[in-house]
């Protein structure tokens, strides 16, 4: 039954795409629909208690499957946590974190990404039948060595296929793209020789001095570089519409299914909402009662039920493992003239960048996977993103690679209802290479312990966040040592609020001292491997700048990728 050959009649053609369909829904190996927000905070959705922003369709895969209370990212920041979910390693084990300057690959034209050693669930997939397709923010490197040797690009690291961002949003993404003077700029500078010396002899200065950032700046006033659109090695648009792109990565999404819809597939869907800049498109704009961010998320969910939709509409609802999580907590230092422009973690005290304390890395997540997961049920054992690396590689009748260390636990004895205990005991909260949190959840007493020896000092005094360095940092005169750790029982105090006093708690003394040995037990596993985000790697170099055009001159809007 797996081919049939459709010829002539149309009765013939009917019949052939009944029997592919029935194919696909006998077929032992489900199809996964995996989708991630960009920043979204727990608090922000209705099913995990927001009763004021409307995420009806988020709410309904969960009514319709499983939700995840105790779900962790690997990391509180973008490309450490996404590297280590493509890879199901703690993403000091790829070299995807740093303790030294910024934790995320800040440009496109730097050299660092995600090692082609890495074997990423695509990559195991793709050996196994199955169709692979990355639609929306990659943010995992482009380059090596060359403006176009994509060595760090999705298709080199197991998707088939590729429409969207190799880079991330950012607020330089905004402005000029939408300006009718930006067209006309593009233009002259296109005709004027003089813009063009002014621009090679600024590049030199970009390239071998300091003022590299003030430079970069001034080129970003014209045409933000990074912020581009590429279909699979093709860049389609540079610089992109961001209005434009959301509704496109929904056309594609819609596209991939229906052309898979008779191959096993897996498709990551990484939507750009709801990092800043918060561009929605006009049918959102105005609508919630959160302002711009607001209107961002209701978005954001609108895109999640238009993809389930698809899935359903091509009938494939049963065959289809559907999961949706954000990368990290919602980033609580931006606001945009007072009003709010990140998301909301809900009870949990901290956020984004912020590696231990729980609303950094406590994310939303539901899976729907109809006559295998129990409608409307809870996971509430700590789980982590990792965790989808082991499950979908299981699920695809794939093998885990065994010359390296996969932190990640399969999700299917719990989905299945086989066990109540996660495997994960310990799990250890990194910011950047330092441990700043580890959590142990106790098997015979079912108590989950967090002891945090490092936290981030605050900025003004008493408020929750950095507000003097926009993200919490991971060392020096940033952080607090805590010696005697930091101790806290989260099944009664979710929030964090009263730490455990090594007096008053009888179990402080053993509870330490057995997550020290955790501690030192994981850190043997850990091998040094090159540091992806090294200055020098993560340091701007216009020979790798991918460019749409002859450089400087990055311009273009290629046809075909626009929205009908
Ligand atoms: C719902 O989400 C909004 C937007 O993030 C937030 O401001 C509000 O406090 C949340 N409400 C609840 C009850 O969590
Ligand atoms: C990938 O290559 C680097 C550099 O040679 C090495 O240090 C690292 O251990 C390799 N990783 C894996 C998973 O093989």
């Amino acid at each position: 039954l797996t081919s049939c050959s459709c010829h002539s009649s149309s009765f013939t053609i009917i019949l052939c795409l009944k029997l592919s369909s029935i194919t696909n829904a006998m077929r032992s190996k489900p199809n996964f629909v995996l989708l991630m927000a960009d920043d979204l905070g727990i608090g922000d959705i209705g099913c995990f208690g927001n009763d004021t922003i409307r995420t009806p369709n988020i709410d309904k895969l969960a009514i319709e499957g499983v939700k995840l209370t105790h779900h962790l990212a690997a990391a509180p920041v973008c490309t450490p946590s996404r590297a280590a979910f493509y890879t199901g390693r703690y993403p000091v084990r790829s070299g995807m974190d740093t303790s030294v300057g910024p934790r995320v690959l800040m440009t496109l034209g730097g050299s660092g990404g995600l090692p082609r050693n890495e074997t990423t669930f695509a990559k195991i997939l793709q050996t196994h039948g199955y169709s692979t397709g990355i639609i929306g923010k990659w943010h995992q490197g482009l380059n090596c060595e060359t403006r176009n040797d994509h060595c760090h690009h999705p298709l080199s690291h197991g998707f088939h296929y590729f429409y969207g961002m190799p880079f991330t949003l950012v607020n330089e993404c905004q402005p000029w793209s939408h300006s009718p003077f930006y067209a006309r700029l593009s233009s002259y500078l296109g005709i004027s020789s003089q813009m063009a010396v002014i621009a090679m002899v600024s590049l030199i200065l970009i390239s071998y001095t300091n003022i590299n950032s003030m430079m970069r700046k001034f080129f970003n006033l014209f045409c933000y570089w990074d912020c581009l659109v590429m279909r699979n090695h093709e860049i389609v648009q540079q610089p992109m519409d961001i209005q434009r792109t959301t509704l496109q990565i929904l056309v594609e999404a819609h596209q991939f299914i229906e052309r898979n819809k008779n191959t096993p597939f897996l498709l990551f869907v990484s939507l750009l909402q709801v990092h800043t800049p918060l561009v929605s498109t006009e049918k959102f704009i105005g609508k919630s009662k959160h302002g711009i961010y607001g209107d961002n998320v209701e978005e954001m969910d609108f895109m999640v039920g238009s993809v389930v939709d698809a899935i359903d509409h091509v009938g494939l609802k049963d065959n289809t493992l559907i999961y949706f999580t954000s990368d990290q907590g919602g980033h609580l230092e931006i606001k945009d003239g007072g009003s709010q422009t990140g998301g909301w973690n809900g009870i949990y005290r901290g956020g984004k960048g912020m590696a231990g304390w729980e609303g950094g890395i406590r994310v939303p997540a539901v899976i729907r996977w109809p006559n295998v997961i129990v409608p409307n049920s809870t996971i509430d054992e700590p789980t982590s993103l990792m965790d989808i690396y082991p499950t979908v590689v299981h699920l695809g009748g794939g093998e885990l690679p065994n010359d390296r260390i996969i932190d990640g636990r399969s999700l299917v004895p719990l989905l299945k209802n086989q066990t109540s205990h996660s495997e994960h005991e310990f799990l250890f909260h990194y910011c950047g290479t330092n441990i700043h949190a580890v959590r142990w959840h106790q098997r015979e007493s079912g108590a989950i312990w967090k002891a945090h020896y490092m936290t981030p000092v605050f900025y003004p005094e008493g408020a929750i966040g950095c507000y003097d360095i926009i993200i919490c940092a991971c060392e020096g005169k940033h952080v607090q040592i805590h010696n005697p750790p930091l101790l806290f029982e989260l099944s009664s105090d979710p929030s964090e609020a009263k730490p455990l006093l090594p007096y008053s708690e009888p179990k402080y003394e053993a509870v330490i001292s057995r997550i020290d040995l955790a501690v030192a037990e994981h850190q043997k596993t850990i091998i040094t491997v090159p540091q992806q985000l090294a200055p020098l790697n993560n340091m701007w170099k216009f020979w790798i700048q991918p460019c749409c055009g002859k450089f400087p001159f990055c311009w273009c809007s290629i046809s075909s990728a626009q929205y009908k």
